[in-house]
C-alpha cells in the first residue's frame, strides 16, 4: 500500500533531525524507573514548582479572580482576598476584551505590552515601544517565531553557543536552517572570546553559508555564566561589523547568584554605546514568566522586544503571530504583574517580598553547595553558578570508562548519566545534550532540589561517582582539569 500523510517516511525531514536532549534518553528512563516505583529526582528541567517551589501568592490571587470574575461580585471577596488583588484583578480585566476566555491582539493585550515597556524604562534607562513588544506563549515561543523568520533554508546560518539550551538546535533543524557554533571556554568561566566568533563567521563562510543571527544566552544555560558589560559590548560591535541580528535569550535575569556580575541586559548596552551602534543593530530580547522568583513554567508567559527591526518585517511577524490568534491570555496577566510588581506600601508589599526573597536566596545557597560539592568529587571540576538554575560539572571519565561506554553503544556521558540514574536516581542531562568540545564530559543538573535535600543529594553523587571512578580508573587519585 502507499504510504499515507503522516506515515514516517512521508514526515517533514527537518522534524526527524530535531534532537532534543532535555526530555531524551535519560528522561524515558527515569520515568521508566519512576513507573517501577524507584524515586527520581528530576533535576533535568529548569521547573521549579516540579521540585516543590511554591507560588508566589499575589499572583495567584490576581489571576484566581481573573479567571472567576463573580467572585468580585460577592461581598465576601474583601475576607478572601486583599484590597490590592482586588484592584489589580480589575485592572487587568478591564484591560482584556471580553476577560480571560476572549482571544487578545496577536501581539498582547496592548496595556500588558505599555506594562512590559514600563519595567523595560525602569530596567534599562531607555524608552522602550509597545508596539514592539510582542507577548508570547513562553520565551520558547517567541524565540521559534524569530527563527522562523529569520532562516531561508540550509545556507542561513545562526551563530549558536556551545554549550547552548536545546531551543536553539532543535528549532535551527526544525527550521531547515544551520548551527553555527562558538565554543565557550569553560577555563575563562564560560566566556567567550570574539577572535572565536571572528573564526567561526569566515569558517561557515567558506561553506556557503551566511551567517545571519547571534543567539546569547545570558545569564548562561547550561553553563550559568553572567556575561559582563565589556563582554557584551564586544558582542554588539561584532553583530555590527557582520550585519548580524542579536538574539538575547535573558530568561534568568531574575536569577543571579554572585554580586560582582549583575544582570546586565543587551538593550542597555547597544543604547549605552550610542550611534552608530545604538541606532543600526538589530536586537531581539526575551523574556519568561517561567524563570526567575517566580518559576511558573506552565503558565506559558513570555515576550520579546525589538530593537531596530524595519518595520515591514515587524509587520511580517506580527502577520506570522496572527495565524496562532492570541498568546495565553492568563499568562499574559502573569507577566504584567512580574514586570509590574508591588510597590511599597501596597498591603500584600511584605509578603511578596519576603517569598521572592526567600526563593533567591535559597537558590544562592544551592548553587554554593553544588559547587561546593561538585568539586569535591573525585575526577569532578565545575564553576560556581554566577546566575541561571543549573550546574555544569565537568566528569573526567577514565579511558576504561569510554571503552566500556563504547561496548554499551553509548556515548560516554550518556552512559555515566544513567549509571548515575539507576544507582542513585538522580537525573540529569549529559552535556553532550548541550554541545561541548571534542573529548570533553559534562553533566547538566538543575539546582532546583529542596535545599533541605540538598547535601543528602550530593552525598549519593559523591559516593556514586567515587564507586564509579573506582571501577573504571586504573590509578588512584584526582586529577583536575
Ligand atoms: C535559555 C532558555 N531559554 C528559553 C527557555 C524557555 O522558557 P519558556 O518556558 O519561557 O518557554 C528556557 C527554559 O528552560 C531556557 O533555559
Amino acid at each position: 500500500m502507499a504510504p499515507k500523510g503522516l506515515d514516517y517516511e512521508l514526515l517533514n525531514e527537518n522534524v526527524k533531525k530535531v534532537q532534543y536532549a532535555v526530555r531524551g534518553e535519560l528522561y524515558l528512563r527515569a520515568s521508566e524507573l519512576q513507573k517501577e516505583g524507584k524515586k527520581i529526582i528530576f533535576t533535568n528541567v529548569g521547573n521549579p514548582h516540579a521540585l516543590g517551589q511554591k507560588p508566589l501568592t499575589f499572583p495567584r490571587q490576581v489571576v484566581a479572580l481573573c479567571q472567576a470574575p463573580f467572585l468580585l461580585d460577592d461581598p465576601n471577596v474583601g475576607l478572601m482576598f486583599p484590597a490590592d488583588a482586588i484592584a489589580r484583578a480589575k485592572h487587568y480585566l478591564s484591560l482584556t476584551s471580553g476577560g480571560l476566555g476572549a482571544y487578545s491582539d496577536s501581539r498582547g493585550i496592548p496595556g500588558v505590552r505599555q506594562e512590559v515597556a514600563d519595567f523595560l524604562l525602569r530596567r534599562d534607562g531607555y524608552p522602550s515601544d509597545p508596539e514592539l513588544i510582542f507577548l508570547t506563549d513562553g520565551a520558547s515561543k517567541g524565540v521559534m517565531q524569530i527563527l522562523s523568520t529569520i532562516i531561508r533554508g540550509p545556507s542561513d546560518g545562526i551563530l549558536v553557543p556551545v554549550p547552548q539550551y536545546p531551543l536553539y538546535s532543535a528549532a535551527i533543524s526544525l527550521f531547515g536552517g544551520t548551527l553555527v557554533p562558538y565554543y565557550l571556554e569553560e577555563t575563562a568561566n564560560w566566556g567567550l572570546d570574539v577572535n572565536d566568533l571572528r573564526n567561526a563567521v569566515s569558517q561557515a563562510k567558506s561553506k556557503g553559508i551566511t551567517v545571519k543571527a547571534m543567539v546569547i544566552i545570558n545569564p548562561g544555560n547550561p553553563t550559568g555564566q553572567c556575561l559582563s558589560e565589556a563582554n557584551l559590548s564586544e558582542i554588539l560591535r561584532f553583530c555590527y561589523q557582520e550585519g548580524l541580528v542579536l538574539l538575547g535569550d535573558e530568561v534568568y535575569q531574575q536569577n543571579i547568584y554572585q554580586d560582582e556580575r549583575p544582570f546586565i541586559s543587551s538593550k542597555k548596552v547597544l543604547m549605552d554605546m550610542g550611534p552608530p551602534y545604538s541606532k543600526e543593530v538589530q536586537l531581539v530580547s526575551f523574556h519568561t514568566v517561567s524563570k526567575g522568583y517566580w518559576g511558573e513554567c506552565g503558565q506559558r508567559g513570555g515576550y520579546f522586544e525589538m530593537t531596530n527591526i524595519p518595520p515591514k518585517t515587524v509587520d511580517e511577524i506580527y502577520k506570522v503571530a496572527s495565524i496562532s490568534l492570541s498568546p495565553n491570555v492568563p499568562a499574559q496577566i502573569f507577566m504584567g504583574l512580574m514586570v509590574n510588581p508591588l510597590k511599597p506600601g501596597d498591603i500584600s508589599y511584605e509578603q511578596f517580598i519576603r517569598e521572592s526573597k526567600g526563593v533567591l536566596e535559597s537558590l544562592r545557597r544551592r548553587a554554593r553547595i553544588m559547587t561546593d560539592g561538585f568539586n569535591s568529587c573525585r575526577n569532578v571540576v565545575c564553576n560556581f553558578t554566577e546566575g541561571a538554575m543549573y550546574s555544569f560539572p565537568q566528569i573526567r571519565l577514565p579511558p576504561k570508562a569510554i571503552e566500556a561506554a563504547k561496548s554499551a553503544g553509548k556515548v560516554a556521558d550518556v552512559f555515566y548519566c544513567l549509571k548515575l540514574l539507576e544507582a542513585t536516581g538522580i537525573s540529569t542531562v549529559p552535556g553532550s545534550g548541550f554541545g561541548q568540545k571534542e573529548g570533553v564530559f559534562h553533566l547538566r543538573t538543575t539546582i532546583l532540589p529542596a535545599e533541605e535535600d540538598m547535601p543528602a543529594i550530593m552525598e549519593s553523587f559523591k559516593k556514586f561517582n567515587d564507586e564509579f571512578m573506582e571501577q573504571y580508573e586504573d590509578h588512584k587519585g584526582y586529577s583536575r582539569m
